[in-house]
């Protein structure tokens, strides 16, 4: 069943990475060189522009081929880390010629008959896949969820509402470049102490509505109805899809921070049961894919500063709410361009492939 391209790998499944060059696809190729090497042919697909180009993977350099039909021959897994449109457009052709499409983008995560899958949270979900897509979640709702499913699985969630604490990455290399000149004309002055001092100094803001210096910007993704962004309603959507809880209270305030990578989130859950800390940190401390990370006496918790560039979900300052025991507060950090992204889209084409390799795919 599997390796019915990938002359370069013999029997071991061939991957196609679409949107290698971009800011996720980058990341994607240093993970897919540190992670197990289960792939035969690794084939590194984005736009005209970039044919021809030679990226480094598992140590060899590979040339990057141009988006096309044949570019899908004999490939196992296709992964998409593509604007959305080139991915609504070209995953399932990806998937008409046999790949298994795993996106990235957002196209397709709310579509009934395609799985929105965290490997630690529903990784069974994988195996249901009508379209032959299967969708990775946003990166804020990806921050938090590993650690919320862990709890979930033992209390019972009945509601989130969230506040998070944003990366500028998390609006690709045009955000980072952004932040970056902002810092530099702040530097060593002593802007911050007048209304609008830093907007004036600033000028173009970039991609984002106000300065990311020295200031947090309450709006993160684009306006929709009734006042809620983008951002916001997709944690609510994917979370509730993600964790199988088509009900479940959601509110979440997304907020952008001048923070390079790595999304931070303040967590109010809400559990059908009580909840103790002690029972918090045991099942937090044993769960894959979290490192709980909790002594604020000695000064630890987690910070982006800390977790960027790492795998895991940090867990910290969790508390049992003063007026409800049945609720925790917590506070989480995770690499929006790793967990958030690329690591999540690689770990669902591991449980692909060792899906295809048992012989029972589900198309
Ligand atoms: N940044 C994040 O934190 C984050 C997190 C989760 C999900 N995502 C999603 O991941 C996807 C990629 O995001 P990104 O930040 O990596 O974007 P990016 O840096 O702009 O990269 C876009 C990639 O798509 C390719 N591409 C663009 N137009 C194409 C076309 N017509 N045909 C073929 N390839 C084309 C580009 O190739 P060229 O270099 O050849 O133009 C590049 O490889 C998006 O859907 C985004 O929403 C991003």
């Amino acid at each position: 069943m599997i390796g019915h391209g990938g002359a370069a790998g013999g029997d071991k499944p061939t991957l196609a990475v679409v949107g290698a060059t971009g800011a996720v696809g980058t990341v994607m190729l240093s993970i897919l060189s540190e992670r197990a090497d289960i792939w035969g042919e690794i084939r590194l697909i984005a736009s005209p522009r970039s044919a021809g180009r030679k990226l480094t993977v598992r140590g060899e350099q590979v040339e990057v081929v141009a988006l096309s039909e044949e570019a899908f021959e004999g490939v196992d897994v296709a992964m998409f880390d593509v604007p959305d449109e080139i991915s609504a457009r070209w995953a399932p052709i990806a998937a008409s010629k046999g790949a298994v499409a795993v996106d990235n983008s957002g196209a397709f995560r709310m579509d009934p008959d395609v799985p929105l899958v965290v490997p630690e949270v529903n990784a069974h979900a994988a195996r249901v896949r009508p379209r032959g897509i299967i969708a990775n979640p946003n990166c804020t709702t990806l921050s938090m969820i590993v650690a919320m499913g862990a709890l979930h699985a033992e209390f019972g969630l009945s509601e989130l509402i969230v506040s998070s604490y944003q990366a500028v990455s998390g609006a690709g290399k045009e955000g980072i470049d952004a932040l970056r000149e902002q810092l530099a004309l702040v530097a060593g002055t002593e802007l911050g102490t007048h209304p609008g001092d830093v907007r004036r100094a600033v000028g173009d803001t970039g991609p984002f509505p106000a300065p990311m210096a020295l200031n947090v910007v309450p709006f993160a993704g684009s306006l929709k109805e009734d006042g809620w962004s983008s951002e916001e309603l997709k944690v609510r959507n994917e979370s509730r899809k993600i964790l199988g809880l088509p009900e479940l209270r959601v509110t979440a305030t997304c907020v952008r921070v001048p923070v390079i990578t790595t999304h931070s989130l303040a967590v109010h859950a809400r559990f059908e049961n009580e909840v103790t800390v002690e029972a918090a940190h045991e099942i937090l401390a044993g769960a894959p894919g979290v490192v709980l990370c909790d002594n604020p006496a000695e000064g630890e918790f987690p910070t982006p500063a800390d977790a960027v560039g790492t795998d895991p979900t940090w867990v910290g300052r969790v508390r049992r709410s003063l007026d409800d025991p049945r609720a925790l507060e917590l506070f989480v950090c995770g690499d929006n361009l790793r967990k958030g992204a690329a690591l999540n889209t690689a770990q669902i084409a591991e449980v692909v492939a060792a899906e295809l390799a048992g012989g029972a795919a589900a198309r």
